[in-house]
């Protein structure tokens, strides 16, 4: 069946989440955390996504806002980075994470070719809200939808079922489009046709759903979802 809808994970895929470290860390005043943001990134993310996980899993379900502070209060101690201070300056720069280049004319040309587009994710609407504003992409998609309508972090699949409910689509007209192994797996499993974004040339997730497509980045995406 065609593809009618292309929905796009958001932290990660359409936002690039190391951002925020990467920011601070040029900021004046800022040497220890030049020489360790890199691992403060990446303890930061992979702490919030296990929390996310673990909660799905207890149904101890709490915003991704707090998910995203915990992470970082784990990371921050686990780099030595005692600075209230900076932790503020962090959890700022979050909120106004950058898209990465190729976004607004990928998102743009699935719009005039008539496609519908959202975001799916994890994050608090409000969150979102933010990084779609800041990187003025309100206009071309459709909706933005949050787990927190359904109370529970990807990848239940109570949150894929969001998309049919707000589209009145079948799974296998739906492009899913995530950066995460993870979610583009289980979005596969689900019944999605899905598009993993690896742009760091990771291996696989040996989870039992399988990606249908892997790509480097986003820019080819209209042309995949045209000719599916
Ligand atoms: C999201 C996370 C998984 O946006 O990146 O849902």
């Amino acid at each position: 069946m065609a593809i009618s809808t292309c929905v796009f994970d958001a932290y990660g895929t359409l936002f690039d989440v190391a951002a925020a470290a990467r920011v601070a860390a040029e900021q004046p005043g800022q040497e220890k955390l030049s020489e360790v943001w890199p691992k403060l990134a990446a303890d930061w993310r992979s702490k919030q996504l296990q929390y996310t996980w673990l909660r799905a899993i207890t149904g101890d379900h709490i915003p991704f806002w707090q998910v995203t502070k915990d992470g970082l209060d784990w990371a921050m101690e686990a780099s030595n980075l005692d600075d209230p201070v900076l932790r503020e300056t962090l959890l700022a720069l979050y909120w106004e994470l950058p898209a990465y280049p190729e976004v607004p004319a990928m998102l743009e040309t699935l719009k005039s070719n008539g496609l519908a587009t959202a975001i799916l994710s994890n994050g608090s609407p409000e969150m979102l809200e933010g990084a779609v504003d800041f990187a003025g992409v309100g206009g071309v998609l459709d909706d933005v939808l949050s787990v927190e309508d359904v109370g529970i972090f990807k990848p239940a699949s109570v949150v894929y079922d969001m998309v049919g409910r707000r589209f009145g689509c079948e799974p296998n007209e739906v492009l899913f489009v995530s950066s995460n192994g993870w979610d583009a797996a289980s979005a596969a499993a689900y019944g999605f046709t899905t598009v993993w974004v690896n742009r760091t040339g990771e291996p696989i997730d040996r989870l039992p759903g399988k990606p249908h497509h892997e790509l480097n980045d986003l820019t080819s995406i209209p042309e995949l979802a045209g000719r599916l």
